[in-house]
C-alpha cells in the first residue's frame, strides 16, 4: 500500500522532469534529419533553422513525422537497412509529439548543438573531369513536372576508372533528383531528350537533396570503381518539380579518376529485373490494379551486390525484390510499400551482400490504374521509356564475389583530406589536342570556349581571356 502511494506521488514529478525542450531534444533531431533540405534556400518549402520557425510549423511537423512522410525515406526499414538511411526512430517521433503537447518549450539555448551548414559547394574538391548541362529553363508548370535527360560527351581519349562521383545541383531549389548513367553512344555535343524519366544506360549514381558523393571503397587489396570508356558520354536524367516553370538550372557532375593504370575491381550496373524494357512487355488496363512479377537467374557465379535501384513510373504503388539462394535462404534486397516516383533512388547496402551462384532474384510490383486526382481518366498504359509509359526494373550495381567482400563497408567512406591532390592525373599531363565545343579541330584561340584534351585522357573546357 505504501509503495503504491509513493508511486502515484512520484510518477507525475518524474514525467514533468522529462518534458522535452527544443535546445536539448528537438534541435538535434531537426539538425540531423531535416535541415539538409529545410535550410534557407534548400528544396524543402519551409525553413526549419530556428526555434521560431519550428514552433510555427509544429503541427505540420508532428503530422509528417508521425505519418512517416518526413524525412523522405521510401524503403521499408524492417525489410532491409542501407547506408545513409535517413529515418526517425519511434523515440524521436514521440519526443516531437511530447514536446508539442507540452507547449514547445525552448529550454536552455546554451545547450543547443552547433547548427550544420549546407550549400551546393563540392565536398571532394577539384575534379579530374567536370560535365555540366547547358543552362536550362524548367518547363514544369502547375500540375506537371519536367523530366529531361542530357547526354554530355566526355571527350575522353582513353579509358579511365572512376574513383568517386559528385553531383553539384545548379539550382538547389528546383533540382529534385538526378540519375547519372553511362550513355554507351558517343556524342559530339550535348543531346537533350525531353520527356525522359530514367537512366539512359548503366546507372552509376543517383542524387537527391542531401545526398553524399559516391566514393567507391578502397582498401589494401581492392580498388573498386567504374570504367569510363574513351569517347563515352554521361547522361544526367533531371527531375524539376511542379511549379518550377521558368527557373534556370545548370547542374554539373564531377568525376574523380584513379591514377592511370590502376587495376580496379570493376563494378557493373545492370538491369537484372527488366520487364517491358528489354524483357517481357506488359500492359496495365484502365480501372484496375495490376500485379507484375519478374525474375532473374539462376546466377552464374557468386556476386557481391553493392546497391539496388528499383524504378517504376507514376502508377507504381509497391515494389519488392529479394534473392533466394540454392540453400533456400531468402536475402531481402528492397521493399517499398508506398512507391513515390518523386522520391526514388539507388540504395547503397551497408556492406557488399554476397549472392551465391545459383540464386534467383524475384521482383513483385503493383500498379494502380484506377481513377485518382492525378489520373482522372485512366487509359491503357504500356511498358516503355516515356513519361506516359510504365517501367518495372531493378538496376543493380554488383561484381564477381571475392572472399571478404561482405565485410567491406560501403557507406560512411571517409574522404581523405588530400583527396584531390592524390589524383596524379592533373600533375603531369601533356596537351595533345584542342577542339571547339562541337569536337572540330581548331588552333588555340583566345576569348573562345575550347576543349583541351590531355594525354592522360582528361579534358578541360576553358576560355583563355586576353
Ligand atoms: C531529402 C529532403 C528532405 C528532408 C531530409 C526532409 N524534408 Fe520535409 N520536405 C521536403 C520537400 C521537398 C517537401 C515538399 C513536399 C514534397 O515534395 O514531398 C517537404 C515538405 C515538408 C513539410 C510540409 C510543408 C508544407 O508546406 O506542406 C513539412 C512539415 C516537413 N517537410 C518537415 C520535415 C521534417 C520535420 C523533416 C525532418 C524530420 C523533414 N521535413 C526532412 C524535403 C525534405
Amino acid at each position: 500500500m505504501i509503495n503504491r502511494i509513493l508511486l502515484t506521488l512520484f510518477l507525475p514529478i518524474s514525467l514533468i522532469a522529462q518534458v522535452p525542450n527544443y535546445s536539448e531534444d528537438i534541435a538535434p533531431i531537426i539538425y540531423d534529419h531535416c535541415l539538409k533540405c529545410h535550410y534557407s534556400g534548400g528544396i524543402g518549402p519551409i525553413n526549419l533553422e530556428t526555434y521560431a520557425n519550428t514552433v510555427a510549423n509544429s503541427g505540420m511537423i508532428q503530422h509528417v513525422t508521425s505519418s512517416g512522410e518526413m524525412p523522405p525515406w521510401p524503403p521499408d526499414t524492417l525489410y532491409r537497412s542501407y547506408a545513409y538511411e535517413n529515418i526517425l526512430n519511434i523515440d524521436e517521433i514521440n519526443t516531437i509529439l511530447d514536446w508539442i503537447t507540452n507547449g514547445s518549450p525552448l529550454g536552455d539555448t546554451s545547450l543547443l548543438p552547433t547548427m550544420p551548414t549546407f550549400s551546393n559547394s563540392s565536398q571532394l574538391g577539384v575534379a579530374d573531369l567536370e560535365m555540366q548541362i547547358p543552362t536550362y529553363s524548367s518547363t514544369a508548370g502547375p500540375g506537371n513536372d519536367d523530366y529531361v535527360c542530357f547526354s554530355i560527351p566526355s571527350y575522353l581519349t582513353q579509358n579511365r576508372q572512376i574513383r568517386a562521383i559528385e553531383v553539384i545541383p545548379g539550382n538547389i531549389q528546383i533540382v529534385h533528383h538526378v540519375i547519372v548513367s553511362l550513355d554507351p553512344f558517343p556524342n559530339n555535343s550535348v543531346v537533350t531528350t525531353p520527356n525522359c524519366m530514367g537512366p539512359q544506360g548503366g546507372t552509376i549514381y543517383t542524387w537527391a537533396p542531401g545526398s553524399v558523393p559516391l566514393v567507391f571503397p578502397e582498401n589494401q587489396n581492392n580498388s573498386f570503381g567504374v570504367n569510363l570508356p574513351a569517347n563515352s558520354s554521361l547522361s544526367l536524367a533531371m527531375h524539376y518539380p511542379e511549379g518550377s516553370f521558368g527557373q534556370i538550372d545548370s547542374t554539373k557532375v564531377k568525376i574523380y579518376f584513379y591514377p592511370q593504370n590502376t587495376t580496379i575491381r570493376e563494378i557493373t550496373s545492370d538491369y537484372l529485373i527488366n520487364e517491358g524494357l528489354f524483357g517481357q512487355p506488359f500492359i496495365l488496363p484502365p480501372n484496375q490494379v495490376t500485379e507484375i512479377t519478374g525474375t532473374y537467374g539462376p546466377t552464374a557465379q557468386d556476386y557481391s551486390f553493392m546497391s539496388v535501384f528499383p524504378h517504376m513510373h507514376l502508377l507504381g504503388k509497391y515494389i519488392e525484390m529479394y534473392a533466394v539462394t540454392p540453400a533456400n535462404d531468402t536475402i531481402n534486397l528492397v521493399r517499398i510499400n508506398n512507391w513515390d516516383f518523386e522520391w526514388q533512388g539507388a540504395y547503397l547496402f551497408e556492406k557488399f551482400i554476397k549472392i551465391p551462384a545459383g540464386s534467383v532474384i524475384y521482383a513483385n510490383g503493383t500498379y494502380d490504374n484506377t481513377p485518382s486526382p492525378a489520373n482522372p481518366n485512366p487509359v491503357t498504359v504500356q511498358s516503355g521509356l516515356n513519361t506516359q509509359d510504365e517501367m518495372f526494373v531493378g538496376i543493380f550495381q554488383f561484381l564477381p564475389y571475392q572472399t571478404g567482400d561482405e565485410d567491406i563497408l560501403l557507406g560512411d567512406v571517409v574522404i581523405p583530406t588530400n583527396f584531390n591532390t592524390i589524383n596524379t592525373s592533373s600533375s603531369n599531363k601533356r596537351l595533345i589536342n584542342v577542339t571547339d565545343i562541337r569536337g572540330g579541330a581548331v588552333e588555340s584561340k583566345k576569348n573562345t570556349p575550347l576543349i583541351y584534351i590531355y594525354d592522360n585522357g582528361t579534358v578541360e573546357k576553358k576560355i583563355i581571356i586576353d
